[in-house]
């Protein structure tokens, strides 16, 4: 049975609201105390704090995962939220989040930095899961509603909602890389992935090579040519008629809430914080800082290994240097990252054995996630941050480190394989993958004369204020709304659709 007959409409829902997100997780995390009572707390990052206002003023409501297994949880409010959680079983978390959303499109989507694996279980989960997905937003959405489904765990759900739900105008957002054809060539799914995806009216990307890879997969999987952005695409409903709708693809480089940073970076508690956090260390001249979750995308090896040369080469010194390295505890279970996080303690443990004295540390090594306040103290406190990452579809770190540094001192050293490449150009950029220039661009930081660094924050500062994550949510909902009163009731026969272009790939792979 193919997907397009297995899902039918649903009747639209009389008290459905009428701007939904959809996404992995729900914006919200348990905090259980010790009685064992349990309560929801706003998740920190942008993308909640720049969609609570979107929710308050529209009537939303967000679909996701509320992150235990095997628990069923019926829809609630929580602050300006009406949270709509998906159950997923134990096993699901292991085939469709762990396994094919996290150990095969995560590093296929990011340059195959560690190999992808393909096992057809986990595909079946993917695509159940984003079939349940795709139902609750169904079900929840109003008559002619908008839908924004987030990133790359969701990326069937486009298309199958819009079989459930014709009426809906669907925007699809993919936070992470999308990969060259000559990699993304290697998912047997790869058709199936591109026609989920082709479901929505706009698919937006953090740059716009991400943008020109996914159009050059669709012509190349999916016989469609975009021009100028857009595609038109059809299909047979179950009842024989056709619909067809305008895929448009552009990009949307995602920010940070600028003004929640701002507000810590003024708040004298945190300024004593930063200062207190100096104290600690034994005020040394050069605070290095790198934040990051534990991921093998991040090029937290690549950095250390940089510091340990620099420490060994005597061209730094624990008593007048140390790196503070968050790495904040992620995907745990998957292997890559078990074997990631031996790697990292392993050249912490090497370096610091070596290099150690009784009063200094080399690196300070903290494998836990912080509040947000002690974020932003760390970042006041650090001179140089390094964000190092192989390859990264934004790299919000980088951005935040600059909007909280209000005196515009301090150094970015940042890989030119970020999307925050793109816009923090007077970063000091490195190929992480060169050991020595890294090496140079740490110096080159560290001793960068005051006026060259207030110069070069001031530029980036201006980037980062002016686009926040508020303008990157309005930027890609006032495109939705506009391309989506284009693209419906497109005349069928001028839509060039899958339908009618089938690849030379093989469809039952697809299916
Ligand atoms: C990246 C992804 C997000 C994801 C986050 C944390 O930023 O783009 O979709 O939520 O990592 O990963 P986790 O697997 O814990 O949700």
């Amino acid at each position: 049975m193919s997907a397009q007959q297995s899902m039918e409409e649903v009747t639209v829902p009389r008290d459905g609201y009428d701007f939904v997100v959809v996404s992995n997780r729900l914006p919200v995390d348990r905090d259980v105390d010790e009685a064992g009572n349990s309560s929801w707390r706003r998740s920190p990052g942008g993308l909640v704090s720049a969609l609570a206002p979107v929710m308050a003023q529209r009537d939303g409501a967000w679909v996701g995962w509320h992150g235990a297994p095997d628990e069923t949880l019926e829809p609630f409010d929580h602050d300006v939220f009406h949270l709509v959680p998906v159950m997923l079983s134990e096993l699901e978390v292991k085939r469709y989040y762990e396994g094919f959303s996290n150990a095969t499109l995560w590093p296929l989507y990011h340059d195959v930095i560690a190999s992808p694996e393909f096992h057809r279980t986990w595909w079946y989960a993917y695509r159940r899961v984003n079939e349940r997905f795709a139902r609750m937003a169904a079900e929840t959405a109003s008559q002619g509603a908008t839908v924004w489904v987030q990133d790359y765990q969701l990326q069937l759900v486009p298309r199958m909602l819009r079989r459930l739900r014709p009426d809906v105008t669907i925007g699809f957002f993919n936070h992470i890389p999308f990969p060259p054809t000559e990699i993304f060539s290697q998912l047997p799914w790869r058709r199936a992935v591109l026609d989920g995806l082709t479901g929505a009216d706009l698919i937006g990307f953090q740059r716009p090579g991400d943008a020109q890879n996914f159009q050059r997969c669709v012509r190349k999987y999916l016989g469609v040519q975009f021009t100028k952005g857009a595609a038109q695409f059809s299909e047979s409903t179950a009842e024989g008629t056709d619909t067809t709708w305008t895929v448009n693809a552009g990009s949307y480089p995602i920010s940070i809430d600028v003004d929640s940073i701002k507000e810590l970076a003024d708040s004298p508690e945190v300024q004593a914080r930063a200062r207190e956090i100096r104290e600690e260390l034994g005020n040394p001249e050069t605070i290095f800082l790198g934040v990051d979750r534990l991921d093998y995308t991040k090029g937290i090896g690549h950095r250390i290994k940089a510091y340990g040369e620099l420490l060994h080469d005597g061209e730094l010194s624990v008593a007048d240097s140390v790196l503070i390295q968050v790495a904040s505890p992620s995907r745990e279970r998957v292997d890559s990252y078990r074997q990631l996080r031996e790697l990292v303690e392993g050249m912490v443990g090497r370096i610091n054995g070596q290099h150690d004295t009784i009063s200094h540390t080399a690196i300070r090594y903290l494998h836990h996630g912080y509040p947000f306040e002690e974020m932003v103290a760390l970042y006041l406190a650090a001179d140089v941050m390094l964000v190092t990452a192989l390859r990264d579809g934004m790299n919000l770190v980088a951005k935040e480190y600059v909007a909280a540094r209000r005196d515009r001192s301090g150094a970015l050293v940042l890989s030119e394989f970020t999307g925050a490449a793109e816009q923090l150009r007077q970063a000091v950029l490195v190929n992480p993958h060169d050991i020595d220039g890294l090496k140079e661009a740490m110096l080159y930081a560290r001793d960068m004369p005051r006026a060259e660094a207030r110069k070069r924050m001031a530029s980036m500062r201006r980037q980062v204020l002016t686009h926040d994550v508020v303008d990157w949510s309005q930027r890609f909902l006032a495109d939705l709304a506009g391309h989506a009163r284009a693209g419906r009731d497109t005349p069928a026969d001028a839509a060039t659709g899958a339908a009618e272009h089938g690849s030379s790939d093989r469809g039952s792979h697809d299916e």
